[in-house]
């Protein structure tokens, strides 16, 4: 399973790529609005693409099936590797469908169901995002479907790439990896929270500490 990014913040950006550890990046509307409002939409996305060097999903606004064939033209001639975040209305399957003949590749966003996920597959989606959070904020069992998905995908030998999204802790992670998803698009303080363990730090005090203790003791025994 693959480790993505869910932001549309440049610093975060720079600082998990830095790590070696995402292979791409996810945006939609409401991140790309928490943003420096001066800065514009397409500026926004190059900045980001520069950054991240390998997937970058961009998502579209219109809701009617021309105008998001429309923004998905206009992002790939921004940057050719681009790939296009439809929502799984009736309207998203139609482009999606258009958008796969042109070879556009599309994440089908906002899938909450095991037969949303079947419909965008046969629509031609190249990638799926399942919403594990907000399928638990509203009391559903959000690992329970992406691993029913999971599992039906490989007995069908279906070829779509499921992303898990809306993460919202470390353990949502570890179950996505468990349950066989392609990706998890994590955001940063989830993703940061996930490499970090409170044994490791003390642990690093400790070895640091003893050197020195050694290092102390070693000076003073060449004194003597
Ligand atoms: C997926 O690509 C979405 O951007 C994202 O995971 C939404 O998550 P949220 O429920 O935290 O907004």
């Amino acid at each position: 399973m693959e480790l993505y990014l869910d932001t549309a913040n440049l610093e975060q950006i720079k600082e998990v790529a830095e790590l070696g550890i995402i292979r791409g990046v996810t945006t939609n509307p409401s991140l790309l609005a928490k943003e420096d409002p001066t800065v514009d939409f397409k500026q926004r996305i190059l900045e980001i693409h520069k950054l991240v060097g390998g997937h970058l999903s961009v998502e579209v606004i219109s809701t009617d099936k021309e105008g998001m064939i429309r923004e998905a033209e206009e992002i790939v001639e921004w940057f050719p590797e681009a790939t296009i975040k439809i929502p799984m209305i009736p309207q998203g399957l139609s482009a999606v469908k258009e958008l796969s003949k042109k070879g556009i590749p599309t994440n089908v966003t906002l899938v909450f169901s095991v037969t949303q996920a079947l419909a965008a597959h046969h629509a031609g989606a190249t990638y799926i995002s399942i919403f594990l959070g907000r399928l638990d904020d509203i009391g559903y069992d959000g690992i329970g479907i992406l691993n029913d998905v999971c599992e039906i995908w490989d007995v069908q030998n279906y070829d779509s790439l499921i992303i898990a999204a809306s993460i919202r802790n470390p353990l949502h992670i570890i179950e996505s990896a468990r349950a066989g998803a392609d990706i998890a698009t994590v955001p940063y303080n989830v993703l940061m929270q996930s490499i970090k363990n409170p044994l490791t730090e003390r642990g690093l005090e400790i070895f640091l500490r003893d050197y020195d203790n050694y290092l102390t003791s070693r000076q003073k025994s060449m004194l003597i």
